[in-house]
């Protein structure tokens, strides 16, 4: 092999392998945007179906009554101890944007891995911009 012929196939190695570095990022973006896609669409259907009654349709809420979700800062702040009113229902008094609430969340009744659905949901709805919860994190939720 003389010299060219050495360059060329170097040069076409890097670019191969380049393309197919390409090819294999770009599929993963779309798998996972597509997962996304999907748990907020299951998302809205448990939502509709286990919380809107309270919490209403675009998650705002009856002033006093039943807290907001979207915009509120104690969802926010408190996700976690949020994931674990959620799972087995709560009643103790709490501040969301400045207004008290006292009232009574039944537990959902959801799986672990509705929850996680459902909450990454109301993180990443009407304006909210919560980040998203795992497994892990929904399971780790005790009493
Ligand atoms: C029967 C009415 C009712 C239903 C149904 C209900 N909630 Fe609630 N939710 C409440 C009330 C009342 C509170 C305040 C509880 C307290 O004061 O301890 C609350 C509080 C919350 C909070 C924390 C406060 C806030 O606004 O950020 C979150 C998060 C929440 N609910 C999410 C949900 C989700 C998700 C569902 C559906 C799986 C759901 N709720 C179903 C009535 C309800």
């Amino acid at each position: 092999m003389n010299k060219l012929n050495v360059i060329f196939l170097i040069v076409a190695i890097f670019v191969i392998s380049c393309g197919e570095s390409k090819k294999k990022t770009s599929k993963k973006e779309v798998v996972s945007t597509k997962i996304l896609m999907n748990d907020m669409e299951k998302g809205a259907q448990l939502y509709r179906s286990k919380c809107m009654n309270c919490h209403m349709t675009k998650g705002g809420g009856i002033e006093k009554v039943f807290p907001p979700l979207a915009n509120s800062d104690y969802l926010k702040k408190n996700t976690e101890d949020a994931m674990k009113m959620v799972k087995f229902g709560s009643n103790k008094p709490i501040k969301v944007n400045g207004i008290k609430y006292n009232g009574l969340m039944p537990a959902s009744g959801l799986t672990d891995k509705e929850l996680v659905v459902v909450f990454n949901y109301i993180l990443n709805s009407w304006g909210n911009d919560y980040g998203q919860v795992s497994l892990e994190q929904v399971e780790a939720v005790k009493r």
